[in-house]
C-alpha cells in the first residue's frame, strides 16, 4: 500500500483527551481555566476545545505546583508568556530561572524546618527541654508573633539580649 502525503492538521483536543494525556482530573483542568492559567475555544456545539500546546503549559504548572510555587503566582509568570504558541524550551527556562530564588528560599526554609522539629521553634510554649536555652524568659515574643524560628531560619535571639534578660532574673532572685 501506497503512503499518504497528506499532512492531516493536528485538531484541538476535548477535554477528556486532555484530561486522559495530561493526567489531570477534568475538574482540575475546569479550576485552571477558571484561575486563568489556561484557555480554551469553544466547538460549534460549545463544547471546550484545547490546542495542543496545553498539554506543555499543564506540565508546567503540575511542576510549579510540585515545588509549592502559589498558583497566583504561576498565572503571572505564564501570562508574560504569548498565548499563540507552545512553550518553548526558552521559556522554560526562563521561568526556572524566575523561580530559582523562591525556590531557593523554599528549601531553605524546610531544611530549617526539617532541623528544628525536635527543637525549639520559638513559638512562645517555653515547655521544650532546650527551650530555656535558645528562647529564655520568650526573648523572641519581641520580635514577632508565631513561631518565630521557624518563620525566620537562621536568626536567634543575641547575646546582649540574653544578658539583659540574666540580669533581670539574678535581679528578681535577690
Ligand atoms: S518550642 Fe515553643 S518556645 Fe521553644
Amino acid at each position: 500500500m501506497e503512503k499518504s502525503n497528506v499532512i492531516v492538521p493536528r485538531r484541538d483536543l476535548t477535554v477528556g483527551e486532555v484530561a486522559a494525556r495530561s493526567g489531570v482530573a477534568v475538574s482540575t483542568l475546569h479550576f485552571y481555566e477558571a484561575k486563568g492559567l489556561i484557555g480554551s475555544t469553544r466547538s460549534q456545539g460549545n463544547q471546550r476545545r484545547y490546542p495542543r500546546s496545553v498539554l506543555r503549559r499543564i506540565a508546567v504548572i503540575r511542576i510549579a505546583q510540585r515545588t509549592g510555587i502559589p498558583l497566583a503566582e504561576i498565572r503571572k509568570t505564564l501570562s508574560s508568556l504569548p498565548d499563540d504558541r507552545p512553550l518553548l524550551a526558552s521559556d522554560w527556562e526562563r521561568l526556572s530561572a524566575s523561580w530559582n530564588a523562591d525556590l531557593t528560599d523554599r528549601i531553605d526554609r524546610l531544611t530549617a524546618l526539617r532541623d528544628q522539629l525536635t527543637s525549639c521553634i520559638g513559638c512562645g510554649c517555653l515547655s521544650m527541654r532546650d527551650c530555656p536555652l535558645r528562647n529564655p524568659y520568650d526573648e523572641l515574643s519581641e520580635k514577632g508573633s508565631g513561631a518565630y524560628l521557624l518563620e525566620h531560619p537562621g536568626e536567634d535571639i543575641d547575646e546582649k539580649g540574653k544578658k539583659e534578660k540574666g540580669k533581670k532574673k539574678a535581679l528578681a532572685a535577690d
